[in-house]
Parts: C-alpha cells; structure tokens; sequence
C-alpha cells in the first residue's frame, strides 16, 4: 500500500496528477481561509489592530477586571456606536457600576440606536439582545472568555474536520518517494500539531499563560499544512526524474 516503497505519486498519469494537485491546493487554501478568518475575527480583541498574546488571553481565559459587555464594546462592537459621546456616556455607566435606574433615562436610548439593528429580541445577531436591561445584565458578569459550551462546540468541529483531512494529507505524503523518516517525522508532527492546536484553547482557559501554546500550536499547524500541500505538489510537478 501507501507506505511501500512503489513510488506510484511519481508514475501518475497527468489526469489524476492534475485531480491530486487541486486537492492539495484546496486543502492549503482551506487552512489559509481559516488564519484569515482567525486574524479578523481575533485581532481587535483588545482594541488594537494585528493578532498579539493579548487578544488570545482576552478570548480564551477573558479579561477578569473587566464584564463581558465592556469588553465587547472596547472591541468588535466599538465601531457601532453612532457617536463617541454615546460610547463615553456607557463607559461611565459602567464605571459606575450598571444601575437599573439610569438604564432607561441613559443607556437604553444609545443602545436602541446603535445596538438593536443587530441584537434586538428579533434579530438576536449572536444570540445576544440588548433591549431591556435584564438582557443586558447578562453580560454585566465578570468576563470569563470563551464558555466551556463554546469550546466544546468549536473543538468538536475542528476536531472532525482537521483530524481527516491532516490525515488524508498524510496518506498522499506516503505516497511520494521521500525518505521514509522524513515522511514519518512529518506525519507525526501533522497529527500531534492538531492535539497540540485544539488542546491549548482548553489550557488557554484555564490560565492566561498557556496562551502562547495557542499561538505555537496554531503555527505548529500551519507548518504541518503547508508541508504536507507541498511535498506531494513538489514531487508531481518538479522533482527530477
Ligand atoms: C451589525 C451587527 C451588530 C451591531 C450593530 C452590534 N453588534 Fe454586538 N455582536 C454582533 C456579532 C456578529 C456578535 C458576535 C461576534 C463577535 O463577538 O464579534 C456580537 C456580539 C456581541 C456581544 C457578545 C460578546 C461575547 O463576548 O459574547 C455583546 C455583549 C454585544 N455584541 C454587544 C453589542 C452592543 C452593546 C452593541 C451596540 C453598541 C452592538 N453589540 C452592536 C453584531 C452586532
């Protein structure tokens, strides 16, 4: 099978050469739409631009002096804000500790303008509504990052789609003529970089230390996919006969 020694990658035909090498394009486009999506999503975390230590520790163990509903608004939600006044006017809400009786005279109007758009009890863009104060005082809680509901939900589906993937990768990798220690080394690096990748969100969670693991994991996989898109795409089209 794969592992012998039979070179089959080299001595395919140019039809399924052609078919292989689209996948193997797919694939590393597929990673790259994740670290675009990533980058986006996670950058403005801690209010600055580029994706740093911060803005990891921020989404996974939280940012512990802060609530929820701060923490958005110094963030991705910062921008909806019709006016900077409105955004300085909630800040001292906040600040002074989220009354219920400045809700409607203060806040309410500034939220019914720059929030419901998107998180009315209609809309509920994120699951989140910010019309009344009782849904507000759901995210006045001290900001503990991503729930443990979440990281379930987002681990599970990294997990089944990375794991067969990286796999299906591998598979193909054995199937070229490199050296059989280079393609192992390189397969176990591929399946480890997964564990590593969704295992440092959960110890993201639990310490803000571990967060760093987040970013060598993330990289760790990002190295695996691009080995394993090109040693195969190397093999096809360039090596020498
Ligand atoms: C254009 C749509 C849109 C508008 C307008 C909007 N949001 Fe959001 N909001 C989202 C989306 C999408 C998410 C989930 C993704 C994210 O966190 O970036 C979200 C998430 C949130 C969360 C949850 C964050 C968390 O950590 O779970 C809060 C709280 C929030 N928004 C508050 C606000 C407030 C306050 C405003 C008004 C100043 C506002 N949003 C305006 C789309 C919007």
């Amino acid at each position: 099978m794969f592992w012998n020694d039979t070179k089959p990658l080299r001595t395919l035909q140019t039809g399924p050469k052609i078919a292989l090498s689209l996948f193997l394009i797919l694939a590393g486009f597929g990673y790259l739409l994740g670290f675009f999506n990533i980058l986006l999503h996670y950058q403005m975390v801690d209010g600055k631009a580029g994706l740093s230590l911060k803005d990891v520790q921020m989404t996974y163990y939280g940012s512990r002096d802060k609530t929820a509903l701060e923490k958005s608004i110094d963030a991705s939600m910062r921008g909806y804000f019709a006016t900077d006044n409105d955004y300085n006017a909630t800040k001292e809400w906040l600040a002074d500790g989220a009354s219920e009786k400045d809700w409607d005279s203060d806040i309410k109007p500034i939220f019914d303008k720059s929030c419901s758009t998107c998180h009315s009890s209609g809309a509920q863009v994120a699951g989140v509504t910010t019309e009344t104060y009782s849904d507000v005082s759901n995210y006045l809680a001290q900001d503990t990052g991503k729930s443990i509901g979440r990281l379930v939900q987002v681990s599970h589906t990294h997990v089944l789609a990375t794991a067969p993937l990286i796999f299906i990768l591998v598979l193909i990798l054995f199937m070229t003529s490199f050296p059989m220690k280079f393609k192992s080394a390189a397969a176990i690096f591929s399946m480890s970089a997964v564990f590593l990748d969704i295992g440092s969100w959960w110890l993201a969670k639990l310490a803000p230390g571990f967060a760093v693991l987040v970013m060598i994991g993330g990289m760790c996989l990002g190295l695996s996919f691009g080995l394993l898109a090109l040693a195969p795409l190397y093999e096809m089209w360039l090596k020498k006969k």
